[in-house]
């Protein structure tokens, strides 16, 4: 009993910790190119997120905030506490205990992989990051099976279909064992049973504690993925947040924000009832 309500409370705590707290986000690309205009977004420990929004309306830049790769020209976005600045980054030890932590699955798979073959590519992360070659091989080994690529693991990654890159991308930021993952767009362009295929991935390591921040157009898959989405707004603002429940119910913000195609506003109602069915 002891040992449960210990199990409980630490769960409770970790839950309640905040990964990341964004207050008030700007962002302007080379100043003058308006991508994000004020966000506020609080991100707890294990929750399940998923930006959703028109094309250009700023989920892959705020991504890009998260990981640290650009910074606010205004606001603030802290990390477990401490600021993600680029004095921030500039301390070693900071920064390897970020990139350990977070790890960022990008839009587009070329820009991840960059090695002349999917196995190098997988262990190129954790070797960076100090982890032993006989562990790297066990990750490797287990990635391989768990994403099915051990057929692939000798091949040139630039020679693979998108779907097969698209699970190397995973596989090369899973090797790193990240508590966090920002994925931009995850099931673009993947047929349905690789797009079922990586969210019972994202639902394994979300069920394995990790934190999954997720940027998609693909409101199908929200309800597997998120247990909170937030809209952008066409302002670069949010426009709403709420359960995936809510956020589908509600087609007028959908349609506002440019997420419903024009046959699904004819059809919704056939839609609605085959989204709530899913939900149940
Ligand atoms: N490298 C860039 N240079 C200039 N403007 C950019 C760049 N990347 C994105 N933007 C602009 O920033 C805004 C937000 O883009 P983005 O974050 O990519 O949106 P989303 O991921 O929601 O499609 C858009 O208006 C886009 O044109
Ligand atoms: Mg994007």
């Amino acid at each position: 009993m002891d040992r449960i309500l210990s199990e409980t409370t630490k769960n409770q705590e970790l839950r309640t910790k905040n990964i990341f707290a964004c207050r008030d986000v700007h962002y302007s690309y080379q100043g003058k190119f308006p991508a994000l205009g004020g966000v506020d977004m609080t991100i707890c420990a294990g929750e399940r997120i998923a930006l959703v929004g028109a094309n250009g309306s700023g989920k892959s830049t705020l991504l890009n905030l998260l990981d640290g790769l650009i910074f606010p020209d205004a606001g603030s976005i802290h990390y477990l506490g401490r600021e993600l600045t680029e004095a921030a980054f500039l301390d070693q030890d900071f920064s390897i205990a970020f990139r350990k932590h977070v790890g960022f699955i990008f839009q587009n798979p070329d820009v991840q992989l960059f090695c002349p073959t999917v196995r190098e590519d997988i262990a190129f992360g954790p070797l960076q990051l100090g982890v032993p070659e006989t562990e790297v091989r066990n990750r490797l080994e287990k990635l391989a099976k768990m994403l099915q690529i051990g057929h692939l693991l000798d091949r040139s990654p630039h020679q693979l279909s998108v779907g097969e890159k698209r699970k190397v991308s995973f596989a090369t930021v899973l090797a790193i064992e990240p508590d966090v993952l920002l994925l931009d767009e995850p099931t673009a362009g993947l047929d349905p049973q690789t797009t079922t295929h990586l969210i019972d991935m994202l639902v394994h390591a979300s069920e394995a504690g990790k934190t999954i921040i997720t940027a998609t157009h693909d409101l199908h898959t929200i309800t597997d993925i998120a247990d909170r989405v937030y809209v952008f707004g066409r302002d670069k603002r949010l426009a709403a947040s709420g359960t995936p429940a809510e956020i589908l119910a509600n087609h007028d913000l959908l349609q506002t924000n440019n997420l419903l195609h024009a046959h699904f506003h004819h059809s919704r109602d056939h839609h609605k009832y085959r989204w709530e069915s899913q939900e149940n």
